[in-house]
């Protein structure tokens, strides 16, 4: 155990370049089709790691907009977005969000409701920015299709359990994506699943902060040390494989 929480935004994009990071976000690209002359909304676009894809695809007629809560993450999406004049960075809020209604063409969110407080509110907000005939793109895992392989499948589901109860606001979202959507006034066009295997034990102890949350689930008393210890460890001899799902859902305002 013990490995440190890493630099947030530097976690999100080496997790964005991973194979299945990379194959996700590709495809939500394919999806969305952004346009030349597009105005474009990056819901929680994190250190902006879209943000460069979505201006080559709208090109000098287009606008990019891309808003966060957390400043740390906007001065990183700031310097990726350097030189690039049709890509404005907003500080703001996903439940009220910093655009003018009914100005946005495109948008898309990518594993930022599980975080929020109100992933309806959001959405209201989210169709509240977009035009009649907007696309959106809304991408979120579902923690409860967390799954760890060890002998001790046990000590797995406890850790699991752990993490869906204890470590993130909206943990099941990525299921609920296609009702909230319809909900907010969105009509449903896809709904698409992707589960990344993972494979090495070092990086889905980064990915998935293994070592950081089981050492979390037993300081709360859910896992007593010794067996985390040993259950820790036999993940990094053995074949390692953990997988989890992220639901894709696009939708038309
Ligand atoms: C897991 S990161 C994803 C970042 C980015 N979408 C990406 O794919 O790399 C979640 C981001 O959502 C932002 N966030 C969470 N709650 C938010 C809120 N209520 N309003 C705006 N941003 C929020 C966080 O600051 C963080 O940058």
């Amino acid at each position: 155990m013990g490995v440190a929480r890493p630099d947030q935004g530097a976690y999100l994009l080496r997790t964005a370049a991973m194979d299945a990071g990379r194959a996700y976000k590709e495809e939500l690209l394919r999806l969305l089709d952004p346009r030349p002359g597009q105005t474009v909304l990056d819901v929680g676009c994190g250190p902006g790691t879209d943000l460069p894809a979505l201006a080559e695809r709208v090109g000098p007629e287009g606008l990019v907009i891309g808003v966060d809560r957390d400043p740390a993450m906007l001065a990183e999406a700031r310097r990726r977005a350097e030189g690039l004049p049709r890509v404005e960075v907003r500080r703001g809020d996903a439940h009220a969000l910093p655009v003018t209604p009914g100005s946005v063409d495109l948008a898309k969110t990518d594993r930022v409701l599980l975080h929020v407080d109100d992933p309806a509110a959001a959405l209201a907000s989210l169709h509240t920015a977009t035009r009649p005939g907007a696309v959106v793109g809304l991408v979120e895992p579902d923690w409860e299709t967390l799954i760890v392989d060890a002998p001790d499948i046990g000590t797995s589901r406890a850790f699991t359990r752990f993490v869906v109860e204890d470590t993130v606001r909206n943990p099941t979202v990525g299921r609920a994506l296609g009702r909230l959507a319809a909900q907010a006034g969105f009509t449903v066009d896809t709904v698409h699943a992707t589960t990344p295997v993972l494979r090495d034990a070092e990086t889905a102890d980064y990915t998935l902060g293994l070592g950081r949350n089981l050492e979390r689930a037993v300081a709360a008393g859910h896992i007593e040390a010794e067996r985390a210890r040993r259950w820790f460890a036999g993940l990094s001899e053995g074949p390692f494989q953990a997988s989890f799902t992220l639901f894709t859902v696009l939708a038309r305002r």
